[in-house]
């Protein structure tokens, strides 16, 4: 807050430079896939549970627009939205992707620095520092390691994989030294306190994988253990406990971790996946390593969890493919079950593979080379022809009708969420059903009633696919007003010829007043430009995208949008302003006199009283809801 009112403040022009350089279709596209469409480009909305493309991207009015859920505005809200960040932090990030240096900002004082910044320094100086020990005497062991592996310098470096040291207080030294307080490295879970207060490391004698979030922030570590653990000297559990710990460790969970919604090196692979439109989804980190060595870079690792609809959502920003790879042991079975079930509720075109000869992907690459992975992920088997082979074994190693009727009702409820939110195409879906009323001896149609009637049985499964994980609700539709449809169209003419040409503002700057706008939600909107139009200093330097990224309330946002469209159709925005004005003052007179009517008996009919009575009201309760008064500002020169 503090931040972002002192950067708009004082160094507001950096802002304009930063938005100038930007291109709100770069960035974007760099999150989601765009597509062209017309003068604009279209894409899956990552602000709520989005199943068809509605997320616009106008190159030409640098704005972002969702259609369903309203979220918009310029390139800065679309940073601060999708990476959750500050106004100030949303600059840094464009100012860095443009090459644009920035004028020395240091906050006040040190306590102004949030507890998330300072999680993420302690997590940077984290990784820096067990690099640095990979490179030293201290990392011989791990070096070793990789090398035995087969992972090359240059994978090294761009995982900024790195290895913690054996002793049991030198990070927590290390890191005392640099000033990083007990307090931070408690809470991101590089430290544990002893018994006496005393911190000790939590990773000790570990290849570490630093988990990097899509801003390229260190948010989170993996360490795995190294094979000479247990013979090291000198390490003595504080806790007591076994000295090795399990293979690998993750930093616990904290407000910027969580593993549900994490997948490693998705920074790495973002772009390669938006490229191949394929998503590849291993089960380890070092699988990812691998892969990404041997030039498959598409690549991402779930961390030690089964998929979850977090991971299916982040992916389904960038592609429409997902390819599960696991490993060909029975644990590996288990969990492309377990996926499977899940992705069959998604539109998503879902792959499984398995590594043959009971190697893990890493050691495929490696031995095989990229190619040769590439081949698996070609020959990866649909997801519906998995579960059906499945079935069919089952079905077949049953010699009872009850277990093959379980058999085939097991599948029924598998893929009754993809047959009925019709995720996969007719023909696929068509086969399915005909090979399983092949199998059973019915008619297909009889196995569609069954599957919709199992799924009606089961809990969760129909259509409500996206309920559990959706990221932002879809706001509903705005509530009918009593407006009449003149006055309705006449505020966003007058708000859509505004926001299409901000000079006109000086020529009506006297007429335009919120008391014309008897709709609160236009009413409120108008006030919100008001007070944007008069803070310009320059009325020709008004910007669409700006004004969006200003509004909050994304019923502001739509009917901006509304506007701005609606204008831009009948263009000839003086010519309207005008009109528009001339319309709505002339009714708002009629108002008046009708309101004094409605108090001296015998004015008005009873019912064109009770209609003007409810505009009245409407106008009332507009000028209460919102700070509808007019700014005092500077007036715009030239008016
Ligand atoms: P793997 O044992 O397959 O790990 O576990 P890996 O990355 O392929 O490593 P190598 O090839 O054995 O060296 C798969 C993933 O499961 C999680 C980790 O995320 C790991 O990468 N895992 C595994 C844990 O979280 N804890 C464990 O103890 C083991
Ligand atoms: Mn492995």
């Amino acid at each position: 807050m503090l931040e972002s009112d002192a950067m708009s403040n004082s160094s507001g022009h950096i802002f304009q430079v930063v938005r100038q350089a930007a291109r709100i279709e770069e960035i974007v596209g760099e999150h989601i896939a765009l597509r062209p469409a017309g003068r604009e480009f279209v894409g899956l909305c990552p602000f709520h549970e989005d199943r068809r493309p509605s997320m616009y991207v106008s190159p030409q009015k640098q704005i972002f627009y969702c259609f369903v859920c309203a979220a918009g505005g310029d390139v800065f809200k679309f940073v601060e939205n999708y990476h959750k960040m500050s106004k100030g932090e949303a600059l840094r990030f464009l100012a860095q992707r443009y090459g644009i240096a920035l004028p020395e900002y240091r906050s006040a004082s040190p306590q102004a620095h949030s507890q998330r910044d300072r999680i993420y320094e302690a997590n940077v100086w984290a990784a820096q520092y067990f690099q640095k020990n990979l490179l030293g005497s201290i990392g011989e062991t791990a070096r070793q390691y990789l090398t035995a592996r087969g992972v090359n310098a240059a994978t090294i470096e761009r995982f900024k994989i790195g290895c913690a040291e054996t002793q049991w207080t030198a990070l927590a030294a290390a890191a005392a030294k640099k000033g990083i307080s007990q307090e931070t490295l408690l809470a991101v879970g590089l430290v544990k306190s002893r018994s006496d207060g005393s911190p000790y490391d939590v990773f000790r004698n570990r290849l570490m994988f630093p988990i990097i979030d899509l801003s390229d922030r260190v948010i989170a570590f993996g360490g795995r253990i190294l094979p000479t653990a247990a013979s090291a000297q000198g390490t003595e559990s504080p806790a007591g406990g076994d000295q090795d710990g399990p293979k690998y460790l993750n930093s616990p969970e904290t407000a910027l971790f969580s593993k549900r919604e994490t997948l490693y090196a998705l920074n790495l692979a973002r772009q390669p996946l938006i490229r191949k439109q394929m998503a590849v989804v291993v089960e380890g980190y070092m699988d990812v390593v691998g892969c990404h060595q041997a030039g498959v870079e598409n690549v991402v690792a779930t961390l030690g969890t089964a998929m979850t609809e977090q991971h299916i959502h982040m992916l389904r920003r960038f592609c429409n493919r997902v390819a599960l790879v696991f490993d060909s042991d029975d644990a590996g079975r288990r969990a492309a079950d377990r996926a499977i079930e899940l992705l069959l509720r998604y539109p998503v075109d879902v792959r499984i593979a398995h590594v043959p000869d009971g190697k893990d992907p890493c050691d495929f690459c490696m031995a095989h080379g990229g190619e040769a992975f590439e081949k698996i992920l070609a020959q990866a088997r649909d997801s519906l022809e998995y579960a059906w082979e499945k079935m069919y074994a089952m079905f077949q190693a049953s010699d009872s009708l009850a277990g093959k009727q379980r058999a085939s009702e097991a599948l029924m409820r598998l893929v009754a969420p993809a047959i009925l939110n019709s995720t996969v195409d007719p023909i696929r879906r068509g086969l399915l059903q005909k090979n399983i009323a092949d199998l059973v001896g019915i008619s297909p149609d009889e196995v569609h009633a069954r599957i919709r009637k199992l799924s009606a049985a089961a809990p969760g499964t129909t259509n409500n696919a996206g309920a559990t994980g959706a990221v932002g609700a879809v706001a509903p539709p705005p509530e009918p007003t009593t407006v009449d449809v003149g006055v309705q169209r006449a505020g966003l003419w007058i708000i859509g010829s505004l926001v299409s040409d901000f000079t006109l503002y000086a020529l009506f700057r006297e007429r335009i007043s919120i008391d014309l706008f008897p709709e609160p939600a236009m009413a409120s909107l108008l006030a919100r430009l008001l007070e944007y139009l008069e803070e310009l200093t320059d009325s020709s330097t008004g910007n669409l995208a700006e004004f969006m990224a200003l509004l909050d309330d994304p019923e502001l946002v739509r009917l901006v949008m509304q506007a701005q469209t609606e204008a831009e159709r009948g263009g000839n925005f003086k010519q309207k302003l005008e009109d528009s004005l001339n319309r709505l003052e002339e009714l708002s007179q009629l108002r008046s006199t009708a309101a004094t009517d409605i108090d001296s008996p015998g004015g008005a009919t009873p019912d064109e009283a009770a209609r003007l009575k409810t505009v009245v009201d409407t106008r009332m309760l507009a000028a209460k809801t919102n700070k509808l008064r007019r700014p005092l500002g500077p007036r715009p020169q030239g008016g």
